[in-house]
């Protein structure tokens, strides 16, 4: 029996599920569970045989604390050394803490991230680690890709769109879809030309400083791009700029809108995937999904998800220091779109887009393999679900966005 436990803890709601389960504890947030687990619980002989896995979706963030207010977690002096961490970064400030996921990291059972590539990274040194990668060396970590929702993303049924298609008509069907996109948002209508897009936040993380850099280098091609998104306020203005300076061929929107960005995928060729990391990804998978290829950078699910040639184009891993913009990413972004832009123009191109729609994005695959690990765990009365039973609508609650 699984129970998923994603956001605060309540002790008082903490309700006794059965003496048999495996908690799956979400985020630094959740760090405490596994300790409470065992000061609160175990010793009083209930869920003496629970086991918890502990899911990181993004290490950036770790709750980090003052190390004097480890006495307000009311947990026995035992585990304080999980708890106890080094800071070493100035923002806010350096020095002694402590940090809720390096406890909930040490107190699980077993550890596990949302892409393989992106488990490998958080293991490979302090940087892309973020302070916490010699634990995650020392415990292990799995990583699973995270599915999408299919259903919910469907060019053959999406209601936002203006005519559905799939993969025997995307050609036509995708060709309308533009021109009704380009009339929206006010873009020379034209089903030949080749249309870009970035959905995602504005923000470091998500590289759209790296973009707003990299769009003046490449614009004079025959495209056109389209921005949905908001967030930093300094990075809004950037790309709402883009659309004064290039009113034929830029549009900047900011703001969050669904319909949109169903359009977006319905009528777009291209999508850019600039993150500076990426623990998953959703928008590669839904762009695949529309028969739109992902240009991403070379970190996390977007490694594992998109195959350079065959689904998508990769580019190199970009710095990860978010201060400034590095000239070679920018570089990589360039020279990426015009790789593309080439691709577009030939034969080649049609075969790619099959490619991405004929892949298999759903739940199945990463839940198999989620249950799996769960099984691993060898918990009393685990057992497989049926073969071909859909996990995805049921669980989709506790799924974090990207
Ligand atoms: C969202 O985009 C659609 C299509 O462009 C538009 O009709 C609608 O007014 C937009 N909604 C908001 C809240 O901006």
């Amino acid at each position: 029996m699984l129970f998923l436990m994603s956001s605060s803890i309540s002790l008082s709601s903490f309700l006794v599920v059965g003496e048999d389960v495996v908690f799956i504890a979400n985020d630094w947030h959740t760090g405490l569970l596994p300790c409470y687990l065992k000061s609160m619980y175990q010793i009083h002989g209930i869920y003496k045989n629970a086991k918890v896995a502990f899911c990181i979706h993004n290490i950036a963030y770790q709750g980090r604390f003052a190390f004097s207010d480890f006495h307000l977690l009311n947990l026995p002096d035992r585990f304080k050394s999980s708890f106890d961490f080094i800071d070493g970064y100035d923002k806010p400030v350096k020095g002694r803490k402590i940090n809720w996921m390096k406890a909930g990291i040490i107190q699980s059972n077993i550890v596990i991230t949302v892409s393989p590539y992106y488990a490998s990274e958080l293991r490979s040194g302090e940087e892309k680690g973020v302070e916490l990668d010699n634990i995650l060396r020392m415990f292990g970590i799995i990583g699973i890709i995270n599915g999408m929702d299919v259903n919910e993303w469907n060019p053959a049924t999406d209601k936002y769109i203006t005519v559905n298609y799939d993969a025997t008509t995307v050609t036509e069907g995708k060709a309308i879809n533009k021109e009704a996109l380009q009339a929206e948002v006010g873009l020379p209508v034209d089903k030949d030309i080749p249309v870009i897009i970035f959905i995602g936040r504005l923000e470091e993380q998500k590289g759209s400083d790296i973009l707003a850099e990299a769009i003046p280098q490449f614009i004079e091609e025959d495209l056109q791009i389209i921005v949905l998104g908001t967030g930093k306020k300094r990075m809004e203005k950037q790309l709402e700029e883009l659309e004064t300076k290039y009113p034929n061929k830029a549009r900047g929107i900011v703001k969050f809108n669904v319909s949109l960005a169903h359009q977006m995928f319905a009528g777009a060729d291209l999508i850019i995937i600039p993150s500076r990391f990426e623990p998953c990804g959703l928008v590669q998978l839904q762009a695949m999904r529309y028969g739109v290829l992902p240009m991403g950078s070379f970190t996390g699910g977007l490694v594992d998800t998109i195959m350079d040639g065959i689904t998508g184009f990769l580019m190199s891993a970009f710095r990860v220091m978010c201060e400034t913009v590095d000239p070679a990413d920018v570089t990589a972004i360039t020279s990426t779109v015009k790789r593309a832009l080439k691709v577009y123009r030939s034969p080649h191109f049609k075969v790619m887009v099959q490619n991405c729609m004929a892949r298999d994005l759903s739940w199945k695959g990463p839940a198999k393999k989620w249950e799996e690990v769960l099984l691993s765990l060898g918990v009393a009365g685990s057992e497989a679900g049926a073969d071909g039973e859909e996990i995805a609508p049921l669980a989709k609650e506790n799924v974090a966005a990207p």
